[in-house]
């Protein structure tokens, strides 16, 4: 239907981006369906107050430095698997008596492009090549299982750990399709809940939005932080509640180490009594460019590296620790009440951040070009805009080499957060769990590897070892199977038993 006659014209004119019909006489049939389609979907006017306001705290902040506004963390809010490690198992008993309730859910933020990995498909659905060829969301999927069994063993109640999937626009078919071909890793398909965030146009400068062709405007999910929009009005809140959650912890897709719904971390922060918690890494250098978990005017936020001078990155306290050294890993812990306070009361008080980027567009001659240079903005919303709301707040810090190894890039010589890195930390941590169940590897002569590999041809390669989430959770149970025992690598250890690919001539 021409949208000069469903009276779309007059409301484009009237915000300014009547050029989007700029096309139209040229367009084909189906191409006008399109395109009417997208714009009915879209609110002009809220679009153009969203780019108005994030200008406008874009030009106030770009210039401004935190740092005199900036305060660490207060030790009573701190947890540390390594410096509390007396209070270990009693957070991890009080997180896995709450699991076992079905009082805890899980939510995976994957509604991002994945742009720097360059795959077509869902970051969740990439193999980074281990031996057993898991995607991302298989290996979380088998945690979710394992966990439940824990909590199920060590409480003697059956329980559900709801898994709530953010998607975009861009992912939310393939992603679907794909746990329905894999048929849910053996999870109930009735505890997966697949929602949807929104999406938004890219503007050039002025606040015109960008054509990506003659029929098609340049959108792009609105940021991690859409989820609290997303969580009202695709009604996910309400399915939280009727299922009686009161715990959440949200993590992103591409952490190939996360431990989902982490019992301890869960435990922790109930027993701080909080309404939100960060899970942080220690930020190994002052000019890591990590975002850091801290107090400005009273209030926690993250810090971006950008945003402080090197001289207060430098800063370290008197136990030679970098003084702002709470490394935002985007894997957080909500209460529900909290969450449901942002959806209702907060989130339409958020603004969306700018991303300068070079966005391909269609001249007015209809020519697609592809600038070298930044020639527009995309706005986005992150997850952690709404640690300022929380009246309790709780930061525990894990090691980086156990749960935390992003795929961020393709692969490349020395490249960081690569598919290589990842299978590497993966394989890593479970040699170090064989380990410490006293199980040794050897190698081709029958001699003991080392505990801590050499380096070898000026490459640090991992002994290749992969233990199937389904046998455990985060290196638990492994005695029975390892102790005592000399491996060759590749060990494969899943719920088919004790596997040596290369003993076995595999
Ligand atoms: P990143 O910011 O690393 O983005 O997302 P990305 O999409 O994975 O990769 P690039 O930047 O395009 O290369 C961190 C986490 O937030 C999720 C991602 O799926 C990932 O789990 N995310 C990001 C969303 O859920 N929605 C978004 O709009 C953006």
């Amino acid at each position: 239907m021409d949208p000069k006659i469903t009276g779309l014209l007059p409301g484009l004119t009237e915000a300014g981006q009547a050029h989007l019909l700029r096309f139209w006489d040229n367009l084909s049939p189906d191409e006008r369906t399109a395109l009417n389609q997208e714009l009915q979907m879209l609110d002009f006017q809220e679009i153009n107050g969203f780019f108005k306001r994030a200008m406008e705290s874009f030009s106030c902040t770009k210039n401004e430095k935190m740092d005199a506004r900036m305060e660490p963390v207060p030790q009573e809010v701190l947890g540390s698997v390594t410096r509390d490690k007396g209070s270990l198992k009693r957070w991890e008993e009080k997180g896995l008596e709450c699991i076992s309730q079905s009082k805890v859910a899980v939510l995976l933020l994957a509604g991002g492009q994945g742009t720097r990995l360059g795959v077509s498909y869902p970051k969740g659905m990439y193999d980074v090549g281990l031996p057993s060829h898991k995607t991302l969301f298989q290996i979380q999927a088998e945690r979710i299982l394992k966990l439940q069994h824990l909590a199920e063993e060590k409480n003697k109640s059956k329980c559900i750990i709801p898994w709530y999937i953010m998607t975009s626009g861009r992912t939310m078919e393939s992603t679907k399709d794909f746990f329905s071909r894999l048929n849910y890793f053996g999870l109930d398909k009735k505890n997966i809940v697949f929602f949807q965030q929104g999406m938004l146009p890219a503007m050039d400068y002025d606040g015109k939005i960008i054509l990506e062709s003659k029929s098609k405007l340049s959108m792009a999910p609105d940021g991690n932080g859409g989820l609290y929009r997303a969580l009202g009005n695709q009604g996910i809140l309400d399915d939280m509640q009727r299922r009686g959650i009161d715990f959440i912890h949200v993590y992103c897709v591409d952490n190939i180490l996360v431990k989902v719904a982490d019992p301890a971390f869960v435990g922790f922060c109930v027993e701080k009594d909080a309404d939100c918690g960060a899970k942080v890494v220690e930020k190994s250098n002052p000019t890591e460019a990590v975002g850091v978990v801290c107090k400005v005017d009273g209030l926690y936020q993250v810090v971006e590296y950008s945003e402080i001078t090197l001289a207060t990155a430098e800063k370290r306290s008197l136990d030679g620790r970098l003084m702002f050294n709470a490394g935002n890993v985007a894997n957080h812990f909500f209460r529900f009440s909290f969450l449901k306070d942002i959806v209702e009361t907060y989130e339409p008080k958020l603004e969306h951040h700018v991303a300068r980027k070079k966005i391909p567009f269609v001249d007015p001659q209809g020519q697609l070009i592809t600038p070298d240079k930044p020639n527009g903005i995309k706005m986005e919303k992150f997850v952690f805009d709404i640690f300022q709301f929380a009246k309790t707040f709780a930061v525990y810090e894990v090691l980086r080499e156990d749960e935390f190894s992003p795929l961020k890039n393709a692969d490349r010589q020395d490249g960081k957060d690569t598919p290589t890195t990842a299978r590497h930390a993966l394989m890593s941590l479970h040699h170090r769990w064989v380990l410490n169940a006293g199980g040794h590897f050897i190698d081709e002569s029958g001699a003991r590897v080392p505990a801590i590999p050499s380096l070898k041809d000026g490459t640090d390669l991992p002994i290749k070892c992969e233990i199937s989430p389904l046998v455990s959770y985060g290196g638990e149970g492994l005695e029975a199977l390892v102790k005592d025992r000399d491996f060759h690598p590749t060990l494969i250890i899943d719920e088919n038993g004790v596997h040596e690919l290369v003993k076995n001539g595999v």
